[in-house]
């Protein structure tokens, strides 16, 4: 019996000895292959820069391509810091071309409605271009029938900027500056502005926007992109759903500038507050889509007090590719491409027809400088413009 017993005992503590040993082992490899997965997985997010044209003021431009492990790929130029190619996954894991623009520098210098274009200084529409800052009247570039739109005649989306690669553990970071000299396009101050894009490894474009200024002035950053989730820049969006985390909207006057007031979306074609497709109400009989030529309004954000928080998405049940966009602004316009009409060159052939691509612009309200009761748009000298937002893509 006694032998039974020392027999068990030994076995026992032999068997113990084995498990331990293994087990060892197995934390050691999976240490191990974490370990190789990780560099790889730094090694595959990279940039790499190309010569992409010259400006007709004899301005080189460059296009830098980043690229993460899971295949995305994102093609900025420096020439207005300009989105010209994005690609993201369908539901089978296929990476495609989803953002409207061209293929050369010479057509984004002869015309373009802002394509994936870095917006400034003021984003959207100002009243006749004029304002005023501590009783000082300013008038600004009028270019859109009697108002400012999108920073005037040569805004941030048609100047060169500086562009440097930041070393960013597992992220993909171009950092692109430009300062703004006091008076350009008549807005005050010199202002210095810093824009980083940053691809992570989970298929996010992070864009984070910077300012400052030597005198109070007022700005108003966004990123243009025409969004075709299926890829097929010949189809309309119409089918595309959308999603915006907002009870309001801004309607506007005649010109596109808001009247002002803040109108419930509820029982409007302007309830996107559950997803829906653009085309649904798009064509309804409605004062505010007349006066947009269908969607080209800014939304009020809910979820304000939130530091970053979902403002937007938009599904292509097709293709079953999906955007979450995230920000810290209170407001988005989106807008269908209602101008869009057959007349300028798609990248993979033919022309870009009328709805082909959609805009979620985050930003602040149209027209903040002449309505007091919106949130503020000024930046004093000493203070810094931050603002964040975030383009995730995904498939279901
Ligand atoms: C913005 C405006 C639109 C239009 C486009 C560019 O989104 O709100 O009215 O001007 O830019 O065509």
């Amino acid at each position: 019996m006694e032998k039974l017993e020392k027999f068990l005992f030994s076995f026992l503590m032999a068997s113990l000895a084995l498990m331990l040993i293994q087990c060892k082992d197995k934390v050691a490899k999976t240490n191990d292959s974490k370990t190789s997965k990780d560099v790889e997985t730094k090694a595959m997010v990279s940039i790499e820069k190309k010569a992409f044209g010259i400006t007709e003021d004899g301005q080189s431009v460059e296009k830098y391509t980043l690229k993460n492990s899971k295949g995305m790929v994102v093609d900025i130029i420096t020439y207005g810091g300009i989105i010209a190619n994005w690609s993201a996954p369908d539901k089978e894991g296929k990476y495609q071309d989803i953002v409207l623009g061209y293929n050369t520098l010479d057509q984004y210098l002869k015309s373009t409605p802002y394509f994936g274009a870095l917006i400034g200084r003021y984003g959207n529409r100002i009243a006749k271009g004029k304002f005023s800052l501590d009783g000082k009247k300013y008038q600004v570039t009028v270019n859109d029938g009697q108002n400012s739109l999108h920073g005037g005649d040569k805004g941030f989306d048609k100047v060169v900027w500086k562009a440097e690669e930041l070393p960013n553990d597992n992220k993909a970071s171009l950092k692109l500056t430009y300062t703004s000299v006091d008076g350009e396009e008549g807005y005050p101050g010199n202002l210095a502005v810093t824009v980083i894009y940053t691809l992570t490894d989970d298929n996010a474009l992070e864009v984070d926007y910077n300012a400052t200024t030597n005198m109070k002035t007022i700005v108003n950053l966004t990123q243009h992109s025409y969004f075709n989730l299926p890829g097929d820049f010949s189809k309309s969006i119409l089918d595309e759903e959308i999603m915006i985390n907002a009870d309001r909207f801004l309607p506007v006057d005649a010109t596109l500038i808001p009247t002002g007031e803040l109108k419930p979306v509820e029982g409007t074609p302007f309830d996107f507050r559950t997803a829906k497709t653009i085309g649904k109400e798009i064509n309804e009989e409605n004062d505010q889509l007349k006066k947009g030529k269908g969607y080209d309004h800014c939304w009020i954000l809910n979820d304000q007090d939130k530091d970053i928080h979902l403002a937007a998405t938009a599904y292509d049940p097709g293709s079953g590719r999906f955007l979450e966009i995230l920000t810290d602004q209170p407001g988005i316009q989106f807008y269908t491409g209602n101008f869009l009409d057959g007349t300028l060159p798609a990248k993979n052939g033919g022309t870009y027809g009328h709805r082909t691509g959609f805009c979620l612009e985050t930003q602040h309200y149209p027209d903040s400088p002449n309505q007091s009761d919106f949130p503020s748009v000024v930046l004093n000298p000493g203070d810094t413009y931050k603002t964040k937002t975030i383009f995730k893509f995904s498939a279901k």
